[in-house]
Order: structure tokens, then C-alpha cells, then sequence
């Protein structure tokens, strides 16, 4: 038996997950025949996968080898459709940012959520995708009301947006008071409908996404969806945090993710002229060290004078600070 004609058996079947067939979608991506075994490989793209369309498929799958090509046996691995009316498309240029920190508590969704007011005042069309389930916080820095999100003519979630910066969050998915044990089985989930089925500005320079603490399962998730996120690690000058940030380094560096640089944050407060050092020292350098990348910058404990919450004014100076972190980002 040729791989052209399981090919063509298999061309005919659909995808559940959008009701085109697989010559439409060209989801067949690999076909092998082990003939000692009578069995056959595949790698199918579907353009959502979830345990019901993956059993779906599966089924109509094994009928065709099984029963009508008398196959033996079957393996199917199943990955992600690169839909070209996704940000996921490979012609654009978007340029991801992860923001990882070992530890929580460190800064991660005020850095996401001030580098990109920084990124957008130097000209950049901007996304942030909130991925942290456990305490999605990028919505109350940008004191946006959580609601949910309407779609547009194509069926596409619309982003929110605040600030001229597209925003989505696990937060507006989620129901209200949905138990932490449910919130990680569904994340996997929902980061599918953040790239596939949000309707981002196609123009977007850069999406930030503002990750959980820790080296988790939403790394891993990530990888499969934007291999080609860069990552940037914010720790604090305490070896709690550092120690920490360095495996969150590491477990990106093992998924192959470019880490591209450590941001040390609360790293001194300023008293008049003198520089207090609250949270410790060094701890952003030995991260860069360890991981071999750049102490790109370090961001003094403060407020806002503006009198914001959680956003610096791009003038005052620790507004500044973050106008040179995007200047280096973006060079
Ligand atoms: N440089 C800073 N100076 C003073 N306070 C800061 C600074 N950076 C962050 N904070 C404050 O520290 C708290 C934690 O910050 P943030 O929520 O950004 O951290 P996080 O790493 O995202 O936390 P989580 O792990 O919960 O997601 C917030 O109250 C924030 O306003
Ligand atoms: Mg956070």
C-alpha cells in the first residue's frame, strides 16, 4: 500500500473542529507505513485540538485504515493547525515577549503592563496576553472591568483595550470564583482561543505575555504555540527571588526559548541622594550570569507620581527607566 492512497483516503475526512476536510486544511502533515507491523504513522494538524475532537478524529481515523485500507494498526500524534488568519501566521512579524519570574510577587504583570506603555510610546502597536490563571492582574493595572469579551462579524473575540495596548486575560474567560484546581486544566484551553480565535490588530509589532510564576505547564504550552517567544526574567536583588529566576531560566532554555535578558526589579529605593538597598543586592546579576544573558536593567522601588496605581508616567523617571528597557528591546 502507497502512501498516496492512504493520503487520499484520509483527504476526504473532516476536521471536527472546524467541519473543513483535511485536503482543505492540508492537516495530513505525515504519513509512514511500518510494514513489518501492517501499521501505519501520521501526524494530523487540527485546528483546535481538544480531547473530544482528537477522539473524534481518531475514530473516523482508525475506520479508514483500519477497515477499509486493512491496516493493522494506526499512531496518530496530532498538533496545531498554523491557521493563516491567525497571529500565529507565519508571515507576520510579530515579536513575542514571555515575562518570567520564578517567584511571584516579583513585578512580572507590572513590568508586562508598563513595558508595553513604554513600547507604545516609542511608536510599537502593542498586545498583551495575560496568561497567569492563578492571579491575572494585568486587567486591575490597566483598571479595566472585567466583562465578557463580544465577537466580531468572523466570529473573532474582540480584544480589549486600554490605552492604545490590545489586551486579553484568562480573567475574562474565567467565571468568578472558579476554584484554582479547575484554572489550570482549563488554561491550556484558552490560550488556543487567545491565538487562534482573538481577533488581534494584524499590525501588532510586539504581544507581551505576562506568564504564572514558577516553571510550569504554561511554559510548555507556550513552546507549542510560539516556539519563537523570547523571554525576558524579572527577578528581585534577594537570592529568594534570584535563585528561583534561575530555573525558571533554565526550564525555558530547555524548551529552547531565547531568553533574551533580566530585568532586576525593586532593586534600591532612592532617599535624597542615598541609594538604599532594601530587598538585598545582586540578585539580578547572578541570574543574568547563570544564564548567560544581559542584566538589561534594574527598576528602583516606587509609586507612580502620577498617582496611578500601577502606571508610571513615561516622563517621571521610572517611566524613563522602562523607555530604555523597549529602546534596548527594540534594537
Ligand atoms: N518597582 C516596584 N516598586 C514598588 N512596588 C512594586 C514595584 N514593582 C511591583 N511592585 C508592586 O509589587 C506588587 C507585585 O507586583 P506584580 O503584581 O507586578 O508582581 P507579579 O510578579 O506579577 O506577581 P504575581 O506572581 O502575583 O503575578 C504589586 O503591588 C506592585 O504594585
Ligand atoms: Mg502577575
Amino acid at each position: 500500500m502507497n502512501k498516496e492512497k492512504i493520503q487520499n483516503a484520509l483527504e476526504e475526512l473532516v476536521d471536527p473542529s472546524n467541519e473543513k476536510t483535511l485536503k482543505e486544511t492540508g492537516g495530513i502533515k505525515f504519513i509512514s507505513v511500518e510494514d513489518d507491523k501492517n501499521s501505519v504513522n501520521l501526524v494530523i494538524a487540527l485546528e483546535k485540538i481538544d480531547d473530544n475532537f482528537k477522539h473524534q478524529m481518531t475514530r473516523s481515523i482508525a475506520k479508514v485504515i483500519k477497515l477499509d485500507l486493512k491496516f493493522t494498526g494506526v499512531k496518530i500524534d496530532y498538533e496545531l493547525l498554523k491557521r493563516s488568519d491567525s497571529i500565529l501566521a507565519k508571515d507576520n512579524k510579530i515579536k513575542y515577549i514571555g515575562i518570567a519570574s520564578g517567584k511571584g510577587g516579583v513585578g512580572k504583570s507590572t513590568v508586562a503592563a508598563n513595558l508595553a506603555l513604554a513600547f507604545k510610546r516609542l511608536g510599537k502597536k502593542v498586545g498583551i496576553i495575560d496568561a497567569d490563571i492563578y492571579g491575572a492582574s494585568i486587567p486591575t493595572i490597566f483598571d479595566m472591568e472585567i466583562s465578557l469579551p463580544k465577537a466580531d462579524e468572523n466570529e473573532k473575540i474582540i480584544p480589549f483595550n486600554a490605552q492604545g495596548i490590545e489586551i486579553i486575560s484568562t480573567e475574562f474567560f474565567m467565571k468568578k470564583d472558579t476554584p484554582l484546581m479547575w484554572r489550570g486544566p482549563m488554561l491550556g484551553k484558552m490560550l488556543n482561543h487567545f491565538f487562534y480565535d482573538v481577533g488581534w490588530d494584524k499590525d501588532l509589532d510586539y504581544v507581551i505575555v505576562d506568564l504564572p510564576p514558577g516553571t510550569g505547564d504554561v511554559a510548555i504550552d507556550i513552546q507549542k504555540l510560539i516556539p519563537e517567544c523570547e523571554i525576558l526574567i524579572v527577578t528581585t536583588p534577594h537570592t529568594s527571588a534570584s535563585h528561583v529566576a534561575v530555573k525558571a531560566g533554565f526550564a525555558a532554555k530547555e524548551l529552547n526559548h531565547k531568553i533574551i535578558g533580566v530585568v532586576e526589579n525593586m532593586s534600591f529605593y532612592k532617599h535624597g541622594d542615598t541609594i538604599v538597598p532594601i530587598f538585598g543586592e545582586g540578585g539580578g546579576r547572578i541570574v543574568a550570569d547563570k544564564l548567560e544573558t544581559d542584566l538589561i536593567t534594574q527598576i528602583p522601588i516606587g509609586q507612580p507620581i502620577s498617582g496611578h496605581h500601577s502606571l508610571f508616567d513615561m516622563k517621571e523617571d521610572i517611566g524613563v527607566t522602562y523607555l530604555g528597557l523597549a529602546n534596548k528591546l527594540i534594537r
